[in-house]
């Protein structure tokens, strides 16, 4: 059985710089894995098969199986790559969905690489990343899986070698908020583009990449929180935790991640949030 882990992708910062005749948005953003995430399996089978487990397991059954994106991500390989074999896929749902942390397309972006190994196929891995792209925008970067800058619709990636160690606390408080509606309530008020001088670059330190990370933002944050108040609560309960060095919203939101120097001061925040507020979603874990 080959096992891949699907792990949530976390915005640091995003600025929207523009939208695109087709609607789509340009970004411009530093993207990191932490290892937080879904479980996927794949084992060998003459039909294709889904078989969902996990906390978040009843939000996907309500979807029709041509709407999954680890069944479309399979589908599309098949046909690329001209596979007449099934597999037996297993996924354990334990990201929130719609929830800001690029879950489905983490999971599509597992199921391309499980089943590429599974099938023996010697696909060029800039082929991956054009089929990863006809099934999300975010699809690509999952299938890099390590921290990037991101430009265009988010499928301009650059990978960044050397990031300096730390933890992360991510926190959902339960409320899916779609990515089209926080678009939408941005109302086309785009940033200028990336000063490249005061951006991260690869190598730095920690605290040259809390200073860049502060310097900048999270654009969708303001439109997600008109939506979701309880967007601002998470990043207070992240924000006052000892050793919190930055709280803020992810992606489209509505989780929020606080970053932390030591495994025992994230793990302590994680607790402490939990405490004081047991029906949101915490996780945390080390960024790679
Ligand atoms: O590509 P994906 O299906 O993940 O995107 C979901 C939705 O998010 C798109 O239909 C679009 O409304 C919005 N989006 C965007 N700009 C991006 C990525 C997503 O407007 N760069």
């Amino acid at each position: 059985m080959i096992t891949c882990l699907a792990a949530a992708k976390v915005n640091l910062d995003l600025r929207v710089t523009g939208r695109r005749p087709d609607g789509y948005h340009e970004l411009d953003s530093l993207v990191v894995f932490p290892a937080i995430g879904d479980l996927l399996t794949f084992e060998p089978a003459s039909d294709l098969t889904l078989e969902i487990d996990g906390p978040r397991a009843d939000v996907l059954e309500e979807l029709s199986p041509e709407d999954n994106l680890v069944m479309r991500a399979a589908e599309a390989l098949r046909a690329a790559a001209g596979v007449a074999q099934g597999a037996r896929i297993g996924l354990t749902k334990n990201l929130p969905v719609a929830a800001g942390l690029g879950g489905g397309s983490a999971d599509a972006a597992a199921a391309l690489t499980g089943l590429s190994r599974l099938w023996g196929l010697t696909l060029d891995h800039s082929e991956l990343l054009r089929i990863g792209l006809t099934l999300g925008a975010d699809v690509p970067v999952c299938l890099k899986g390590s921290a990037c800058y991101l430009t265009g619709i988010g499928e301009a990636i650059e990978v960044l070698e050397k990031l300096p160690p730390f933890w992360i606390v991510l926190v959902n408080p339960g409320i899916a908020l779609p990515t089209p509606r926080v678009f939408a309530a941005l109302d086309d008020r785009f940033s200028a583009a990336r000063d490249p001088s005061k951006s991260y670059k690869s190598g730095g330190s920690r605290e040259a990449l809390i200073a860049a990370l502060s310097a900048s933002d999270n654009d969708l944050e303001a439109p997600a929180m008109s939506l979701v108040p309880q967007i601002a609560a998470c990043i207070e309960e992240l924000g006052r935790a000892p050793g919190c060095l930055l709280a803020r919203m992810s992606g489209s939101g509505a989780s929020c991640f606080g970053l932390f120097k030591t495994a025992e001061a994230a793990a302590a925040a994680a607790a402490a949030v939990q405490t004081a507020e047991p029906a949101w979603w915490v996780a945390d874990g080390k960024v790679t």
